[in-house]
């Protein structure tokens, strides 16, 4: 296995104080942490598993544009679409664009946004990457796979682990994961990090109270493995370091609060409403006294196909 250094970014990000860099070693891979914050949460339209503010967004978008400077984009797959990565590669010089959504709410919320800007060559598609014949035959330069590997619980649970194997075909020279790691399992050594957890679970409880399936997001150590795996070969991945802010709080305890008529026990309902706001006032005091709850961090993986 190639060993492969990767930089520690140091540069401060214009809205957010530096955050201290540590590395993550991991089979030969450096997962070099970054300075640019950003905040996320997993499900759908409804925000969960993604970036929760634009300057996050920004940050790994533009870090996967400096590790492609030099290549040309040429026909993009956005794997997993959505508005910000809709938005972000629609505006890149492809020759064509694909975007897949296993929803089609997704896919007329991004329609909605981005369909003035699609030429003819480009396609929006409702699919799953489960189905073998989506896509089937169709290679593309670079392929983006955009907080996808955390949603796919939602979509085709247990799926992951063959998710990249899915994907091999359809990568003719990049592929780019951009994901977050767990935040409701694992250490929480600080208040904030034990306020995000908290959170988590109590919006991920809910919606199993209420029969939906929450989002189950990977570590970028298990992604880095499970590319190796499958054909790849990764040559830089990052992590930058999340500072969820007090929208953040009230959107997934929000999230939570409209999965509670859907639970019959109404004495459990009351229970878990009262949690809910007993839990957002402190969420929001902690907010406001450290400038944010910083905790956990998203990923940017860039990788290759293995030749054979
Ligand atoms: C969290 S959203 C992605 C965020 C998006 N990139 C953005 O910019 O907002 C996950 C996307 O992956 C799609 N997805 C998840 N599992 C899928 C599967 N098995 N097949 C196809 N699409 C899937 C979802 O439908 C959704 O469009």
């Amino acid at each position: 296995m190639r060993t492969i250094q990767v930089t520690h970014s140091q540069k401060p990000s214009s809205r957010n104080p530096k955050t201290a860099a540590t590395a993550h070693p991991f089979d030969g891979v450096a997962l070099a942490a970054g300075t640019d914050e950003k905040s996320a949460q997993p499900t759908g339209l409804d925000d969960r598993g993604k970036a929760a503010n634009d300057a996050q967004v920004s940050a790994l978008f533009r870090c996967i544009e400096q590790l492609h400077a030099g290549s040309d984009w040429g026909r993009f797959l956005d794997a997993g679409t959505g508005l910000n990565s809709a938005l972000w590669s629609t505006a890149l010089p492809t020759k064509r664009w694909v975007g897949v959504t296993g929803a089609t709410d997704h896919a007329r919320q991004v329609t909605e946004r981005i369909g003035p800007r699609l030429r003819p060559q480009d396609r929006l598609l409702v699919g799953n990457w489960v189905d073998p014949a989506l896509l089937q035959g169709e290679v593309f330069d670079t392929v983006l796979a955009d907080y996808l590997v955390g949603a796919v619980e939602g979509f085709s649970p247990y799926f992951q682990p063959h998710l990249f194997k899915r994907l091999l075909p359809h990568v003719g020279r990049h592929l780019y994961v951009v994901g977050l790691d767990p935040y409701i399992v694992g250490d929480a050594p600080t208040e904030a990090a034990r306020i995000v957890r908290e959170i988590g679970r109590l919006r991920d409880a809910c919606l199993l109270l209420a029969d939906e399936g929450p989002y189950r997001e990977y570590p970028a150590e298990w992604v880095v493995d499970s590319l190796q795996g499958a054909g790849f070969t990764v040559t830089h991945a990052k992590r930058f370091p999340n500072r969820y802010r007090e929208k953040w709080v009230h959107s997934q305890l929000d999230m939570a609060l409209r999965r509670l008529p859907k639970i019959e026990d109404q004495k459990l309902v009351a229970a878990l409403r009262s949690k809910i706001e007993e839990i957002r006032a402190r969420g929001v005091v902690l907010c406001s006294q450290e400038d944010g709850l910083r905790h956990g961090a998203d990923y940017v993986i860039a990788c290759t196909v293995t030749a054979s």
